[in-house]
């Protein structure tokens, strides 16, 4: 038998061994992961030492899991995995909104709330309204759209991260689109905020230089009949970290105007203090294919 060093040969055995795989997509997936994997470790030259401590680093990183934390998630959202496979598969529509990442402060029950009703139910920071319409991307309203919202604080803190500082159900709330398709909320300006930093991840951030933050942002989750729904957010136009996301989320269809407003009677319609920033935002949908 002839020597080996570059490994082939047992790249060849590892892809083969894939072979009776019963789902093909399945075995697509191993092979090209194999055929990655090891061309990395050719590639890098990658040693005994170092793989072992990649292999700790996993095996924190599924330690760090509980029933409230993704330390695997938050992995893939600093390498900009989870961006990348939200981007392949994001809606192409023109003129429909563009999604981006999840994260992991969704609650799958948002408080039910009517339209106008204020979030920020601890009123410490900047009166803000958010206001928009749901429409199909042909421009027809939607209608009865569901329209769930959640954001830190002015502080940069969701509820579940502080319980028993922050009411539950804070920054969160799930509205139902007018006959015209219109939505509108009370809330307050949120602020920029760092992703966990305290687990394995944290210290993959500090060994590489980067910084922990992310833009200041309100989520989304729009859905309506006959449409595919839209997880996305909107950004705080002029923000800190807007060019340097953590987690590489931000797309610039996305950043919005917080608009200084200083007009008595739109602050009574609203119910909010005079002068108050508005963000307003268009939530437009695909049709289900
Ligand atoms: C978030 O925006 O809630 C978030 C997204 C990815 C990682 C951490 C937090
Ligand atoms: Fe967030």
């Amino acid at each position: 038998m002839t020597t080996d060093a570059t490994g082939t040969q047992v790249t060849e055995q590892a892809v083969d061994s894939l072979r009776a795989t019963a789902d093909p997509r399945l075995r697509e997936l191993l092979t090209a992961l194999v055929r990655h994997l090891h061309d990395f470790a050719r590639e890098t030259r990658l040693t005994q030492g170092e793989w072992e401590r990649a292999i700790a680093f996993l095996t924190a990183t599924g330690q760090a899991c509980t029933d409230t934390r993704q330390e695997f998630i938050l992995l893939s959202d600093v390498l900009g995995l989870s961006m990348l496979v939200e981007t392949l598969h994001g809606h192409h529509t023109p003129g429909a909104t563009e999604s981006t990442v999840l994260g992991p402060f969704h609650l799958t029950e948002s408080p039910v709330r009517e339209l106008g009703d204020d979030i920020d139910l601890v009123g410490g920071g900047e009166p803000c309204v958010v206001s928009g319409r749901v429409r199909s991307a042909d421009g027809t309203p939607l209608p009865g759209a569901a329209v769930d919202v959640w954001q830190a604080d002015d502080q940069g803190y969701y509820d579940v991260q502080q319980p028993g500082v922050q009411p539950a159900g804070n920054g969160r709330g799930l509205f139902t689109a007018d006959a015209e398709g219109r939505f509108w909320f009370r809330t307050c300006v949120p602020a920029p905020y760092p992703i966990p930093t305290d687990g394995p991840v944290g210290g993959l951030l500090r060994a590489t230089g980067r910084h922990p933050y992310r833009p200041a942002h309100i989520h989304f989750i729009a859905s309506a009949a006959g449409h595919t729904p839209v997880t996305t957010h909107i950004f705080v136009a002029g923000g800190d970290y807007l060019d340097s996301d953590a987690v590489f989320a931000v797309k610039e269809s996305l950043v919005q105007d917080f608009a200084e407003t200083d007009d008595p009677s739109l602050a009574r319609e609203f119910g909010v203090p005079n002068p108050f920033r508005h963000a307003r935002f268009d939530l437009v949908l695909e049709p289900a294919p």
